[in-house]
């Protein structure tokens, strides 16, 4: 199938020039100055959400121009063909399919051998979760990249529903600071270590297992079938390792697209096979809104043809997500791999150099947190960063005081960086704090705002299994979105393997202090690494 990549269409060239003539110098308060009816033209309903996308830097003919943009590439096709499963990561030759995972039995491709993974894999989780006969209270997910990141989010952001008798641990990192302080407070008998690889060959994730057998034996446990089960679409080397428990995934579930595989099990043991049904059936929602509604109306495609606008034309570098929630304190973290890993690609699916930027970095922090740190730049700094506020109307706890306090931060900070305020406001106002006898104009400008600050705002009625599941499927098709328009592979990750192979290569060195061939800097370091 051959699409037309976004630079190579009629509506790039006619929104370079809506760009020139009125996107570049479009101000937020006067376009709803204009235009009283600019929230409820920007505002979509989604499975689970509603985004505000009036706060953007964009026009009803930026969004007429960016949806021809679509059309043109031929976004509808691209999408379709990843649902029907056709191999659209063409460097792997292999389908995408992670929207099989969470379709309803009998539904969706490969539903059988979907089907025939969850169910023993949500049987199991109840098996664990019932504490009193399983007799665990700690449960070890050892990966790394995708098959750490989703439940390592997931977990803490559903805390309201996690079984309140057991402890989920994330050891990721093949650093000895990651799994010890995570082992000193295990027992070996009301242990249980997933070890979660989708290759079952990463270094890291090996190396940390090992760590963990020879741990858990040293210490007096003596039934690792028991205590060790693996999730991985590498069966044999599974039970080459010794792990006969093991719960399967295929080829065409990508790493970072894997918690709803069996590389969901942590997230099954904490929430439970109902809650993990939900999260499913939220993600499935998603799915269904991004194949079926028109574009006019499809969040994740508006997300990710605003993410286009924004970095293509306005050359807006980064992306900051502020979850109002702390329990989705990770969540930027897994939406770096979601989208830096998918996107991060400077050739075509062709392989053809790109002349535009792809993936923004994005980073972020939950809210209020982020506001006493980096959010003083996203008013004041000299770059633009679009920021992605995200709030649930409903917490899941009783404290209604702090939860009205929390809202209210989350939509004031978006309305501070759209309204700004001039240097003459600052002058009118009084400054208690300031230095005495400092020149008014010259306070005035330090504590004046330039406002215009773009953002989009997401709001669910509460943060359930549900509605996660919805959200995580949203950034999903979102992705997609951009990555198809630029017409890049956003399913191989050929970029991680230089660093990989190197690292073997160094290895070696670091114990017999070989240098030869390496360069300067990296030969200088070593030699200090080894304490020469
Ligand atoms: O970082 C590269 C990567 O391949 C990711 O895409 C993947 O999620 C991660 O490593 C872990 O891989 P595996 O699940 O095979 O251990």
């Amino acid at each position: 199938m051959s699409f037309r990549r976004c630079d190579e269409t009629v509506a790039w060239t006619a929104l370079q020039g809506h760009f020139e003539a009125h996107g570049r110098e479009l101000d937020l308060r006067e376009a709803f100055a204009r235009d009283p009816g600019r929230f409820d033209a920007f505002g979509l309903e989604a499975p689970h959400w509603f985004a505000d996308l009036s706060k953007n830097r964009w026009d009803i003919a930026t969004r007429r121009l960016l949806l021809e943009l679509a059309r043109e590439c031929g976004l509808e096709a691209r999408r379709d063909a990843m649902l029907r499963g056709e191999p659209i990561n063409s460097t792997e030759g292999r389908a995408v399919l992670h929207t099989a995972l969470r379709a309803p039995a009998g539904q969706g491709l490969f539903s059988t051998e979907v089907q025939g993974v969850l169910t023993p894999l949500l049987a199991f989780a109840e098996e664990v979760r019932d504490t009193a006969a399983s007799g665990i209270t700690d449960v070890v997910n050892i990966g790394i990249g995708g098959s750490d990141l989703g439940p390592q989010m997931v977990v803490p952001a559903l805390d309201a529903f996690v079984h309140p008798g057991l402890r989920l641990h994330f050891v990721s990192n093949v650093d000895g600071h990651d799994i010890e302080p995570v082992l000193r407070r295990l027992v070996p008998a009301r242990t249980l270590f997933i070890v979660a690889s989708k290759t079952f060959t990463t270094q890291e994730t090996m190396a940390n297992a090992q760590v963990a057998r020879d741990w858990f034996l040293q210490q007096g446990g003596d039934d690792v079938a028991r205590h060790f089960v693996a999730t991985t679409t590498n069966v044999k080397a599974a039970a080459a390792f010794g792990i006969d428990r093991t719960f399967g995934f295929w080829d065409w579930v990508g790493g970072r697209y894997s918690l709803w595989s069996a590389i969901g099990l942590p997230i099954a043991i904490a929430i439970g096979e109902n809650h993990f049904r939900d999260l499913l059936a939220g993600a499935h929602a998603m799915d269904r809104h991004f194949a079926e509604a028109p574009l006019e109306a499809n969040l994740p495609a508006q997300l990710g043809l605003l993410d286009v606008w924004y970095r293509n034309f306005h050359g807006f570098g980064s992306r900051c997500v502020a979850p109002y929630h702390q329990g989705l304190k990770r969540l930027p973290a897994y939406l770096q791999q979601l989208e830096m890993e998918s996107n991060g690609k400077c050739v075509d699916a062709d392989g053809r150099p790109l002349p535009f930027a792809t993936s923004p970095v994005v980073w972020g922090e939950p809210g209020t947190n982020g506001q006493h740190a980096f959010f003083q730049m996203l008013h004041q700094g000299t770059d633009v960063i679009p920021v992605e506020f995200i709030l649930a109307r409903r917490p899941t706890h009783g404290h209604a005081d702090l939860q009205a306090k929390l809202m209210a931060n989350g939509l004031a900070q978006a309305q501070a960086l759209m309204l700004g305020k001039t240097a003459d406001q600052a002058l009118a106002e009084k400054a208690p704090t300031a230095a005495p006898g400092l020149d008014p104009q010259v306070l005035a400008r330090h504590r004046s705002f330039p406002g215009n600050r773009p953002s989009t705002t997401l709001l669910t009625e509460q943060l359930t299994p549900a509605a996660l599941g919805a959200l995580i499927a949203l950034y999903e098709h979102r992705v997609f979105t951009s990555g198809a328009l630029w017409g890049i592979n956003s399913f191989d990750q050929w970029g991680v393997e230089l660093g990989k192979a190197l690292a073997g290569d160094l290895l070696p060195r670091l114990a017999s202090g070989d240098v030869a061939g390496l360069d300067a800097s990296t030969a200088g370091l070593l030699k200090r690494l080894r304490g020469e």
